[in-house]
């Protein structure tokens, strides 16, 4: 029997135009917002229409501020105009080793590599080679390149490209983005210097500005009249209490214009956004969990095992576990760290006559967040 399930029933009221404007990947042709630090990466590029080595740059900021974006945008801008310049962007969550770095750069400079069997070294003089006669000075990304400074042999890859720029004297622009704007204070002198010639930093936006990035995509996304500016204001308001995080507010339009139109509506309602919030904050939560250290992931395990838990609380059962004594005022400092990430959320309480204190609960599902700080804290022995 036919069970009518694509009889097209699920399109007859598509609240979106093309809902691909509103994918995270997506780079728009104008970032608003973001001219002073477009106008600071197009200077680090500069040198190269000039047939100069670019500067290398260092990005870094929180979590959905438009870093990957204004990187791509004004690499690709670069490309577009001048053909010798060619853009290699590597996120090194999937790069995340010395080898998979300079194999990925040497075969893009035409080196086609054997799959497998080559030392590094080997890798390295192909790079290098290939390099010198490529006729076109390569910009490579590194996203995301706290993944490759886990460990302190992927760490050499930093060596790697400062020695064909150094030494070899090979033209190539390297821009390395990180959500940690300490990152190059923990990098030896000479490393710092050479591989973040130029900081570029990226403050978080704040609600107006969401506000108005988020407008602009949503007019391109969805059909007149499908959405309200009060969905728009409310999403913008919501990033922007979370970190002021765009990706999240890009998203939880997504999520909330295919539940309206799973259900046939029009028009995206207040609600169908609500839902969406839950979903796509669990996950950006996760992500901000790489970024904590060993202490600030058992505090937060400790809060979620143990929830809703005082401050005092959180203390005893800390020191207890770790045996060491974590000096309080560090404690609030995590503590506070985690309420700012919005994983966790403090309500003050009274204790009566023994004063006031603060009482913690945590903000993401409690079995797929406890599940991720295992992870996390066994990634980080
Ligand atoms: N000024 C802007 N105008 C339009 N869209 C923007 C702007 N800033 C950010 N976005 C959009 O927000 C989303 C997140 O931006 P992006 O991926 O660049 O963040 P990020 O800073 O690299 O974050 P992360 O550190 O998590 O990688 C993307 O979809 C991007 O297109
Ligand atoms: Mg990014």
């Amino acid at each position: 029997m036919a069970k009518n399930l694509f009889s097209g029933k699920f399109r007859e009221a598509s609240v979106f135009l093309d809902e691909r404007f509103l994918y995270p990947e997506f780079i728009p042709e104008r970032l608003p917002f973001r001219e002073k630090e477009i106008e600071s990466l197009a200077y680090c590029f500069d040198p190269v229409l000039r047939g100069r080595k670019p500067f290398n740059a260092f990005v870094a900021g929180p979590t959905g501020v438009g870093k990957t974006a204004c990187v791509k945008y004004v690499l690709r801008e670069l490309q577009d105009s001048f053909d010798r310049a060619k853009l290699l962007y590597l996120n090194c969550f999937e790069y995340n080793s010395r080898t998979a770095v300079l194999s990925a750069i040497a075969n893009f400079v035409g080196a086609a590599l054997p799959r497998r069997g080559l030392a590094t070294d080997e890798i390295f003089s192909k790079m290098a080679e290939y390099l010198r006669k490529c006729g076109y000075t390569p910009v490579v990304v590194l996203d995301e390149v706290d993944q490759l400074l886990l460990s302190e042999a992927n760490s050499k890859t930093l060596y790697d490209l400062v020695r064909i720029v150094e030494h070899e004297k090979l033209s190539m622009g390297i821009v390395m983005i990180s959500n940690d704007t300490a990152l190059t204070s923990r990098l030896d002198a000479r490393i710092k210097s050479s591989m973040a010639e130029q900081t570029v930093m990226f403050d978080p936006y704040g609600p107006a500005q969401l506000k108005g990035i988020i407008s602009e995509r949503a007019e391109l996304a969805f059909v007149k009249g499908a959405l309200d500016n009060e969905v728009v204001n409310v999403a913008a308001a919501h990033a922007a209490r979370l970190g002021g995080d765009c990706r999240v507010a890009l998203e939880s339009l997504l999520k909330a214009g295919r539940i309206a139109e799973r259900a046939n509506r029009p028009k995206v309602q207040l609600a169908d956004l609500a839902s969406a919030f839950e979903d796509v904050d669990a996950v950006s939560l996760l992500k901000g969990l790489k970024h904590l250290d060993k202490d600030e992931l058992g505090l937060l395990q400790i809060i979620c095992q143990n929830q809703p838990v005082q401050s005092g609380r959180v203390y005893e059962l800390y020191s207890r576990g770790s045996g060491d004594g974590l000096k309080e005022r560090r404690l609030r400092d995590i503590l506070s760290v985690l309420e700012k990430q919005g994983l966790v959320e403090g309500r003050p309480i009274s204790l009566g006559n023994r004063g006031k204190s603060r009482e913690y609960h945590v903000r993401a599902p409690r079995q797929l967040l406890e599940k991720e700080i295992e992870k996390q804290l066994s990634a980080k022995k």
